[in-house]
This record gives structure tokens, C-alpha cells and sequence, in this order.
């Protein structure tokens, strides 16, 4: 094929490596859905010697994010790399470099995610997160076209996969905590600190923008009830399945009295609804519509290659776009 569309990746870490593996299993598959080839050209990483869970050719790696900004011929930016810094000002400088960007960064985009709407439209660049929220499941392309016909009343559902595989063995194994725990950051599924898996902060970060996304409502995770997991106990989950029920870590966001009030909590949910037959380390998300009544989702939320298979699918939207030559006129989330 001749056109090319090359991207960078900002990361290598579990999402970046499933990012990367999705390409290469790919390749040609997505070569043809784009009439492109879609390269990747450049990894950033912090460290060249560090071990990979995957391999890819030793010249695609650099620990200078200018090569990457400066490189006129990248025209995609894929930040898989987490915290809010310098994640946020690696995608701020990109969309400023006429770059189009993808992240995963659920804490980067919840924190500033008005500041990121403004740069994408500032710069005429796409802007697209769908492997921020929930994983592989396609929950932000759902809301942000499929949907867009209905008034968005209520979003709900089970949007960190680390937590629900803990209570998920905790509640089936009557297995340890920590044990777990530990388990779930093997598996590629918990955060770089869990601290942010555990105590909800990962999912009030989903639930802003899922906020945003169904009511056109910026909130700050900061400013979202949260309470995480660690308080709940084995006799909480005895008592929960003694009534038939599982307990769930909830985000909930809703329109009550003009206002959006919106929550991460344990609760207890039936044993046999949608959200409490959904174990593991997948998610679940009900969106109730005026139109389409009520949607439901479900898939995994969290893993490399899941979590790359999003990535993949907002780099593939972009490049199609690039070939078509509609790229800057997709709108992004629009905060009413
Ligand atoms: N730590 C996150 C989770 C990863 O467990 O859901 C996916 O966002």
C-alpha cells in the first residue's frame, strides 16, 4: 500500500504493549478497513533497558518526547503512559503540533477534560478516549454517535475491572484481599498505585467522562461521593449472597433536580441482574435512554489486549478520517 499514516505511542506498559499487539495481529486486516498503512513509528518509554512484556524492534524506542513532537510524518499521538504528568502536557503540545491524539488516560482527561476539548478544537485535531472507560467495551462510541438521538437520564454500572475481580474471588473462593489483589496487578488489570483501583478514584475518573459524554456536564472527579472497596469484608459478602445479592463497586451518575449527582459505591445488587451476573475483571454499563430505553453493555474492562483493542479502534476512526480527509471536522465530546 503507499499512503501511510504513522503514529507515535507514549508508553509501553501493559496498554501500550496491548496496543502494540493489536497491530501486529492485525496489520493487514486494518491496512485494508483504512486503505492506509497504519505504522507505528516511535514508542516513547522512560527507560530503552527495561523488560518488555512484549518485543518490538529496538529502533522504535526513544526516551525524548521532541523526536516525537518534532517528527512532521506522526500524525497520530497515542498516550498510553497514566498519571496526569507529563501525560497531560505530552498531549497538550501534541494537539498544539496539529497531532491527532488517543488516550487512555482516564485520571489525565477526567482532571482537564474542558482544557483538552478546547486544545482538540483549537487545533482542528481529533480527540478520541475510548479505552479510558471501560476497557474494550464500546461505551463512549455508543454514547457520542449511536445514541446521540435520546436524552441520556441515568448511566450506571460496574466500570473498574481491578475491584470487581477482587470481590468477584473474594465472594466465590472466599480468597484473601491481598492475595487478590496481587493477582489483579499479575494480570495487567490494576493501576500502576491500586490505591487508585481500590479506593474508587479509577472509576470516579470513568464516571466524569461518562458524565460528560451522556449529559454534556464536566465534574471533576474530586467532586464525585467515592468510597472504595477496602471496607468491605468477608461477612459483608457472606451477608450479601445469604440475600441472594453481589456485592458491586457502582458508579452512578444521574440528572436529579437540574443538578448531576454522581457516585462511586459498594452496594449490594441481585445475584442474577445484569450487573450481578457480570464477574471478574469485566465491566458493565446500563445507559437509560428516552428513546432507545435502556442500553446495556458488557465486556472486559481492563487487561492489554483489551484495553488495546479500544486504543486500536480510535487510532483505526482517526486514520480512516486522515484518508478521507475529514479529520479535523469530527466533533469531540461537547461539555453543553
Ligand atoms: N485499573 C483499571 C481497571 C484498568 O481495573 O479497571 C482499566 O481502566
Amino acid at each position: 500500500m503507499d499512503k501511510k499514516i504513522n503514529v507515535a505511542l507514549l508508553g509501553f506498559g501493559n496498554v501500550g504493549s496491548g496496543t502494540y499487539t493489536a497491530f501486529k495481529e492485525n496489520c493487514e486486516l486494518i491496512s485494508k478497513k483504512v486503505g492506509a498503512e497504519v505504522v507505528i513509528k516511535k514508542i516513547l518509554v522512560r527507560n530503552i533497558a527495561n523488560a518488555r512484556r512484549v518485543d518490538a524492534p529496538a529502533e522504535l524506542f526513544t526516551t525524548d518526547f521532541n523526536e516525537i513532537l518534532n517528527d512532521a510524518d506522526i500524525q497520530i499521538v497515542a498516550e498510553l503512559m497514566g498519571g496526569i504528568e507529563p501525560a497531560t502536557e505530552y498531549m497538550l503540545k501534541s494537539l498544539a503540533a496539529g497531532k491527532h491524539v488517543v488516550s487512555a488516560n482516564k485520571a489525565a482527561l477526567a482532571n482537564a477534560l474542558p482544557k483538552f476539548n478546547e486544545a482538540a478544537k483549537a487545533a482542528g485535531c481529533m480527540l478520541r478516549y475510548e479505552a479510558a472507560v471501560c476497557g474494550a467495551i464500546p461505551v463512549m462510541g455508543a454514547i457520542s454517535r449511536a445514541l446521540t438521538g435520546n436524552e441520556i437520564t441515568k448511566v450506571s454500572g460496574i466500570v473498574n475491572g481491578t475491584t470487581n475481580y477482587i470481590l468477584t474471588r473474594m465472594a466465590a473462593e472466599g480468597a484473601p484481599y491481598a492475595d487478590v489483589l496481587a493477582d489483579a496487578q499479575a494480570l495487567g488489570f490494576a493501576e500502576a498505585d491500586p490505591t487508585g483501583d481500590v479506593e474508587g478514584f479509577d472509576a470516579a475518573n470513568k464516571l466524569s467522562l461518562l458524565t460528560a459524554a451522556c449529559f454534556g456536564v464536566y465534574i471533576h472527579p474530586d467532586d464525585i461521593d467515592r468510597t472504595g472497596i477496602t471496607g468491605v469484608t468477608m461477612d459483608d459478602l457472606k451477608a450479601a449472597e445469604a440475600a441472594d445479592c453481589k456485592i458491586k463497586l457502582i458508579a452512578s451518575s444521574e440528572i436529579k433536580d437540574g443538578k448531576v449527582c454522581a457516585s462511586v459505591k459498594p452496594i449490594q445488587v441481585p445475584a442474577e441482574s445484569f450487573l450481578g451476573r457480570c464477574g471478574s475483571e469485566f465491566n458493565a454499563v446500563q445507559i437509560d435512554c428516552n428513546m432507545a430505553g435502556p442500553i446495556f453493555l458488557q465486556g472486559k474492562g481492563a487487561g492489554p489486549e483489551p484495553t488495546g483493542s479500544a486504543v486500536a479502534g480510535d487510532i483505526i476512526e482517526i486514520a480512516q478520517a486522515i484518508v478521507n480527509g475529514t479529520a479535523s471536522k469530527q466533533p469531540e465530546t461537547a461539555i453543553l
